[in-house]
């Protein structure tokens, strides 16, 4: 390969470094990225460490015997919620945790705690899961998309202030993939413009930005615990926040704006509330699945600057860039762009599909969201239209538009899951191999 002794200084992540890197042997002796590919008859990798999800022990079982025998199943009167919020609360670093029942409840209860609602904004990165939209619609709130940093994956940061009017009552940055946004530019922001900031860190448990977790910057941090990410307990959600008062007013929300005389939150304020609470079976498989976490988080870690360090020498293939302030990535998601120039012009479905033949998963990732008809869809809905009027609902189309989005999602981006990230370290070769092979063979799979 041509370039195979070529540097690129892309400065992926701060823990890369820009150091001297040799591709391992197996890859130089061309162990597989000589052969054909699976595609066109040759043989895949024959086995994967790709880790089966959820991963739990005799421990997760003992402690949901324990909860189920105990009787005392809900949160209400529980010691085994409070337990994990106070463990949680210790790893992020915050004052307050509060266990929810998943991360859509997490970001929509704290925007019941802010009172958003119709004819408010909130500004979020149009590459995001949808549950940060819905939680915005479902308060017949504004959401305003802001487009997407291409060499990173995350909101552009540098476009969050021209969004901003003064309907605008929350940035709701996204830590996208488990990578940090920019934190320190939406940070300062929120201070010019007096916005509080609610970070969606569902995809973050363990994100760094500058020492400091993530969902810990703002005014709240969203988590979700459902089955894919990675901390999970099936559904399951938690706010993080140094502010305990924001605390208590989530906790009244949360609990059909009810305080709770049994806890130590008392009553919120607030005038409207619903029931989003944990139970103590999602509580007490948190617990045991934290027993993991560090462990876990650091293999991810490991994995994915080796697999960027071999990815960054394969042209055509660029590891998702990670900011300045990152001291880790959470590595929910491991993002990549592909360039279709070196591989023959091959299309990017025919490179996952030369992928999956070798035994990898690899998927396009989110696309443009403001562009799905579900979302376009909201300029007719009647309600809307109610509160904002047909010409703002008309802006908001214009308003929504995110062209580097729809480059990064048409043509270029993808990414592998995290369990993935949990294999052994050879297998992160062994995807550099399969990649390379597929790159050597392009032509004839572009025909295939
Ligand atoms: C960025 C983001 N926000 C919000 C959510 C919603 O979390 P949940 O599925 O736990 O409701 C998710 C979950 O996939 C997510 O990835």
């Amino acid at each position: 390969m041509k370039s195979m002794n070529r540097r690129r200084f892309i400065g992926n992540s701060v823990k890369i470094g820009a150091g001297l890197f040799v591709m391992p042997t197996i890859m130089m002796n061309g162990m597989d990225s000589n052969n054909k590919p699976a595609l066109l008859g040759g043989k895949s990798a024959s086995a994967w460490g790709f880790s089966r999800w959820p991963i739990y022990d005799k421990s997760e079982e003992s402690s949901l015997v324990k909860v189920l025998n105990s009787g005392q199943w809900g949160r209400l009167g529980g010691q085994v919620s409070p337990a994990f919020e106070k463990e949680y609360a210790k790893l992020l670093g915050v004052k307050s945790c509060l266990a929810v029942s998943s991360g859509t409840s997490a970001l929509y209860t704290m925007l019941g705690a802010l009172d958003i609602g119709p004819g408010d904004e909130v500004i979020i990165p149009v590459y995001t899961f949808v549950a940060t939209y819905n939680v915005l619609v479902q308060n017949y709130a504004l959401p305003v998309f802001v487009d997407t940093d291409m060499e990173t994956f995350q909101i552009d940061a540098n476009k969050i202030e021209s969004a901003i009017t003064q309907d605008t009552k929350i940035l709701m940055p996204v830590h996208i993939g488990g990578s940090p946004a920019d934190m320190d530019k939406i940070l300062s922001i929120g201070k010019k413009h007096k916005l509080p900031i609610i970070e969606d860190a569902c995809q973050a448990v363990m994100g760094e930005w500058k020492g400091e977790k993530l969902g810990s910057l703002g005014l709240g941090g969203a988590f979700s615990f459902q089955s894919s990410k990675n901390l999970n307990c099936a559904e399951g959600g938690a706010i993080t926040s140094n502010d305990e008062d924001f605390i208590k007013k989530c906790y009244t929300f949360h609990n059909q704006g009810q305080g709770g005389a049994s806890t130590s939150y008392g009553t919120g304020a607030g005038t409207r509330g619903t029931n989003l609470r944990i139970t103590e079976f999602q509580s007490t498989l948190l617990l045991a699945q934290m027993s993991r976490l560090a462990e876990q988080a650091k293999t991810r870690s490991e994995n994915a600057i080796y697999l960027s360090k071999m990815f960054n020498e394969i042209p055509g293939i660029t590891p998702a860039k990670l900011y300045k302030g990152t001291t880790n990535s959470a590595y929910h998601l491991y993002m990549f762009r592909y360039d279709k120039s070196h591989f023959a012009g091959m299309s990017r479905p025919r490179f996952i599909q030369a992928l999956a033949a070798e035994g990898i998963p690899c998927d396009a990732g989110y696309g443009q969201m403001n562009k799905d008809l579900y979302v376009q869809g909201l300029a007719k809905n009647p309600h809307y239209l109610k509160v904002y009027g047909e010409h703002k609902m008309k802006e908001w189309l214009e308003r929504i538009n995110c062209p580097q989005n729809d480059k990064l999602t048409s043509e270029q981006s993808l990414w592998f899951t995290q369990t993935m990230l949990l294999a052994p370290k050879s297998d992160m070769e062994k995807i550099t191999a399969a990649v390379m092979k597929i790159q050597k063979n392009a032509a004839q799979l572009v025909k295939y």
